[in-house]
């Protein structure tokens, strides 16, 4: 299998319903149902929020270090046997802050499965653009004292209504902490939150993006720049960013000599791991070997280790 890194993918969406199931029993939780399957069968996404709406509410199961240590090690593994060289893990600590589960589980757990993981990893900590800027700072202030847990930030959840100038501030503390910088922009948001992100954020990457192909000025100045865009096929199709893979422009970016990744965002919900999403790419856009191989080697030249 082509060796790759994974650039895009949310450790609290791996959490697969099996593991929902375990981890809802382990600590004695009420659930609407308790069989996987039909929990598998409320994935069918009209959009991104309608997703995060399930996503948010699942992990709710994730309660202690052990949980959080087994959910990263389960996708860890994973990832091994998906070709994944290198893994840089979004996590998103309000979504836990705000159930009560304190700073210091999440990162003992996932700390602690990083340090036994067959592949290389390293946690980037996710701001939850729709509670916007304020909390943000809070947390990046409070997560400080594990700064040797994690090496950038990102910025996630609902885009449209949450530009990236709203978070210029805590994007300087982090840049004054040496933390990487990336953000999700141009999922569902428009080109404007790309220009955003490049220019008030000042990201390193950018997550998505699929939409910064509507803004021709906009490609070149990621082409110019090689700024890495990483780009998650099925979980677009998934929540509707695009109607089908036939439709997407993925094939357009690399025409463009955009630097490309492909990843799989939030595997559990989408259908597939990140080979999963390369062999979708081959099977129904008929990308060749070369193609394939040309995306992987941009994960690796992308990844921040
Ligand atoms: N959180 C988890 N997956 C996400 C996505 N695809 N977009 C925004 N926020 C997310
Ligand atoms: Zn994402």
């Amino acid at each position: 299998m082509r060796p790759k890194a994974e650039l895009h993918l949310h450790i609290e969406g791996t959490l697969e319903p099996e593991l929902v199931v375990e981890l809802a029993l382990r600590n004695r939780l009420e659930l609407p149902t308790f069989d996987p399957e039909a929990i598998r069968a409320r994935y069918d996404f009209a959009d991104l929020q309608s997703f995060l709406d399930i996503y948010y509410e699942n992990m709710a199961v994730l309660r202690t270090e052990q949980d959080f240590y087994d959910l990263a090690a389960a996708y860890l593994r994973r990832a091994q046997d998906q070709g994944v060289r290198r893994a840089e893990i979004f996590f998103d600590p309000q979504a836990h802050l705000v159930r009560g589960v304190p700073l210091e589980v999440v990162f003992g757990g996932l700390t602690a499965a990083l340090k036994d993981s067959p592949v290389s990893a390293d946690l980037i900590l996710c701001f939850l653009r729709d509670r916007g800027a304020e909390e943000a700072e809070r947390v990046l202030r409070a997560a400080l004292p594990y700064r040797e847990g994690f090496i950038g930030v990102g910025l996630d959840s609902a885009e449209v209504g949450y530009p990236p100038s709203l978070f210029r501030r805590v994007f300087e503390i982090a840049a004054a902490e040496g933390l990487h910088r990336v953000a999700h922009a141009g999922e569902e948001g428009g080109p404007d939150y790309v220009w955003e992100a490049l220019d008030i954020l000042h990201v390193s990457r950018v997550d998505h993006g699929i939409r910064a192909m509507e803004d021709p000025a906009l490609v070149a100045r990621l082409r110019d720049e090689r700024i890495p865009l990483t780009v998650c096929p099925l979980s677009n199709v998934r929540l509707r960013a695009v109607p089908s893979l036939q439709d997407h422009v993925l094939p357009a970016m690399l025409d463009e000599g955009l630097l490309v990744t492909i990843n799989s965002d939030d595997p559990a919900y989408f259908g597939g791991y990140v080979e999963d999403n390369y062999r979708a790419l081959q099977r129904e856009l008929g990308m060749t070997d070369d193609q394939l191989d040309l995306l992987a080697r941009n994960s690796l030249e992308a990844a921040f280790a």
